[in-house]
């Protein structure tokens, strides 16, 4: 068996911005020939989009398209349909995340594509799911943390709904996508057919907000939230607020200072209390006296004064960087770690180790740092290669397809690759 085993799935990676080609970039990873179709003379977007260097793709694409070919086709020009067409009838899925509607006016809707081929598996990303009352939609990524639950649960209470830098509502709905991609193909393998796979940015958000969903019901029932910085001193309106930094599950914890805090934004640990931690918490910061104390020695107990214990931690912090306090803290079992910066990030020698972040050359802007799977296997390692140039590989598929020299200096001189 290969070593790759999406080899031999071939996809049609229809994809702009973000939410689809972090999907297919993870297909690709594992093996499958992903050609991302991409309109002719600009392509995908984010090709253009804060760029660093002048004419050479911008991080924001190279980071989301590695290991694909890139095919330009108009897909709105009477060859370009035909091109598609015959992708459709030898590709095994079609992935795409257009606004509400476009692939229809394009000519491919589902019963169409259907037809061309009942194995073909298509996948869409939207803002909204078919049917919802915002479907006609638009969406980006905020727009998408807003409106799934994320927004107005993130921040702290005393300021507005926040955005998190985690990518929620994009690079997760693609993750999403992904899954589903992979069920269905196994799915076809049972029943010979594929089918229609979508997910919506709203419905990948909210399936990682279940918890404040959680939190709701746990409020409409017993009116307050014991885990959350507002009790037992503070006051709970009907709807779930917002926590700050505090635990999301039964475990206490905070975002604590520590030695530098002052010129340093990012000089701090997470600090988590986890309940039959609590002894080898009191041990490592030095109060064994509170291993015993009934003010102390239960969740229930420290709950009302837990911002004192936070502040106490962080007293003994003062003269231990963020590093040094954790080498300390994980002898003693604490969950806990530094709050690393992405500079620190790109730097990890451990996250260089495993490939989970990568160096790749690229033809035009040289060396530049990407992602790699998150995902490991005992027999796949994903080899990460750069994002195609813009139509790099549209002779080479058009070729496969079966297009002879002269009918793609045609297309070509027709502007419809
Ligand atoms: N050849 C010809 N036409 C092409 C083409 C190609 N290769 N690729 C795209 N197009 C056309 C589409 O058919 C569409 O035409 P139409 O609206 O006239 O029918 C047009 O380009 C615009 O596509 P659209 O996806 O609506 O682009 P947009 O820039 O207006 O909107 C988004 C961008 C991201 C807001 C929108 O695509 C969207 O909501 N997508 C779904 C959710 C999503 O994935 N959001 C982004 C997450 S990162």
């Amino acid at each position: 068996m290969s070593n790759k085993p999406l080899e031999g799935i071939k996809i049609i990676d229809f994809t702009h911005v973000q939410a689809g080609p972090a999907c297919t970039q993870m297909l690709a990873w594992f093996g499958a020939d992903v050609i991302k179709v991409e309109r002719p003379g600009s392509g995908d977007v984010t090709r253009n989009q804060l760029r660093d260097i002048p004419d050479a793709d911008a991080l924001y694409f190279t980071m989301l398209n590695s290991n694909k070919r890139s095919l330009t086709l108009d897909t709105k020009k009477p060859e370009g349909k035909e091109v598609l067409t015959k992708l459709i009838k030898e590709s095994d899925v079609l992935v795409e995340n257009f606004g509400p509607g476009a692939l229809d006016r394009m000519g491919f809707s589902w019963e169409n594509i259907k037809a061309l081929n009942p194995k073909m598996i298509v996948a869409s990303v939207k803002g909204f799911s078919d049917g919802h009352h915002y479907d006609d939609l638009k969406v980006y990524e905020n727009v998408a943390q807003c409106a799934g639950g994320a927004a107005s649960t993130t921040g702290f209470w005393d300021g507005p709904p926040t955005i998190s830098a985690a990518a929620l509502g994009d690079s997760n709905t693609g993750m999403h996508l992904a899954i589903g991609i992979l069920t269905a193909i196994i799915g076809r393998q049972q029943t010979g057919k594929g089918q229609k796979v979508a997910v919506s940015m709203q419905d990948s958000v909210l399936n990682l907000c279940r918890v404040k969903l959680r939190d709701q019901q746990r409020l409409d029932r017993v009116g307050y939230l014991e885990e959350y910085p507002q009790y037992p001193h503070g006051t709970f309106s009907d709807v779930v607020p917002r926590g700050g930094n505090a635990g999301g599950g039964g475990q206490p914890g905070w975002v604590l200072k520590c030695k530098g805090w002052e010129t340093d934004p990012n000089a701090y640990i997470y600090f988590t209390i986890q309940g039959h931690a609590w002894a080898p918490i009191c041990r490592a910061i030095g109060k064994e006296q509170w291993i015993e104390d009934p003010d102390y020695n239960t969740a229930e107990a420290r709950q009302s004064h837990i911002f004192d214990i936070f502040g106490k931690i962080e007293d003994w912090l003062a003269d231990k960087t963020k590093f040094e306090a954790v080498d300390i803290l994980r002898k003693f079992d604490i969950p806990c770690a530094p709050v690393l910066t992405m500079k620190e990030l790109a730097n990890d020698e451990s996250l260089r180790k495993s490939g989970s972040i990568v160096e790749v050359d690229h033809k035009v802007r040289g060396k530049y740092l990407t992602v790699g799977s998150p995902i490991k296997f005992s027999e796949l390692k994903p080899e990460i290669t750069s994002s195609p140039l813009l139509g790099e590989h549209t002779e080479e598929v058009l070729r496969e397809l079966g297009y002879s020299t002269e009918q793609v200096a045609l297309m070509q001189k027709a502007g419809a690759v």
